[in-house]
């Protein structure tokens, strides 16, 4: 009952303020058919990131977990020309439908897409001497959670912002007995969080056309 509340509530506002253009319908629309699992930010949550990318006049960002690159392209569209965005991908198949996405939204002069697990790229990128970044969108697999913020630490400027997606899956996170390395991963990284002294962090809760979850939001002294 009450996701379906929250669903309608989503749709209302999403077409408000949040509408799908034709790049963005293309970007699910591609994704399903290349049979992607259906787990990308809503469209209100994706105009959220942009919103954040533009309040930090973000050049630099990167993005852990692409899928379709339909975050990839909300973020994307925050950036001035000559800005860049970085996002790693371990799944091929996802990378490679992303970057179609990404150039059929004319986005592609702007957006590298890295194929392979974050934890081998992310050493690479810093031996390359990229960074340091305006905003890191952590959204990848759960369980690496705590070492990808450790990364975003380090990899960020100060004052950089740092967005963590899926921090609540469905109240899961308050199980402290559970063998779920998604759950134990959040719970591990928000332990940590908590005694971390390079950022100033909150999480909120979102209820809407993905359930019920949340975020984190950290900005690094
Ligand atoms: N940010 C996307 C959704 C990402 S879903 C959006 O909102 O549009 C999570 C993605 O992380 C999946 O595509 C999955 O293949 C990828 N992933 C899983 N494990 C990974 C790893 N170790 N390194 C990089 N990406 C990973
Ligand atoms: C999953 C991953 C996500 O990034 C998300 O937003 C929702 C679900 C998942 O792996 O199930
Ligand atoms: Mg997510």
């Amino acid at each position: 009952m009450s996701q379906e509340l929250w669903e309608r509530v989503d749709d209302f506002l999403s077409d408000l303020l949040a509408p799908q253009d034709p790049a963005l319908q293309a970007a699910l629309e591609e994704s399903r058919k290349a049979g992607l699992p259906e787990i990308q930010v809503s469209s209100n949550q994706g105009k959220l990131l942009f919103l954040l990318a533009q309040l930090q006049q973000a050049r630099s960002i990167l993005e852990l977990g692409t899928l379709g690159g339909y975050s990839t392209i909300w973020l994307a569209r925050a950036l001035p020309s000559g800005g860049r965005l970085i996002s790693l991908e371990a799944n091929a198949h996802h990378a490679d439908t992303a970057r179609r996405n990404i150039a059929a939204a004319g986005l592609a002069p702007l957006v590298e897409i890295r194929t392979g697990p974050a934890l081998e790229l992310l050493p690479i990128l810093e031996n390359e001497g990229l960074g340091p970044f305006d905003l890191i969108f952590i959204d990848a697999d759960k369980a690496n959670t705590p070492e990808y913020f450790s990364w975003a630490v380090r990899l960020s400027r100060s004052g950089g912002l740092i967005f963590v997606d899926n921090v609540v899956r469905n109240g899961h996170i308050l199980n402290s007995s559970t063998d779920d390395p998604a759950v134990n991963g959040m719970r591990r990284f928000l332990t940590d969080l908590s005694t971390n002294t390079h950022v100033d962090a909150t999480a909120l809760q979102t209820v809407g056309s993905k359930g019920h979850d949340g975020f984190v939001l950290a900005r690094v002294r």
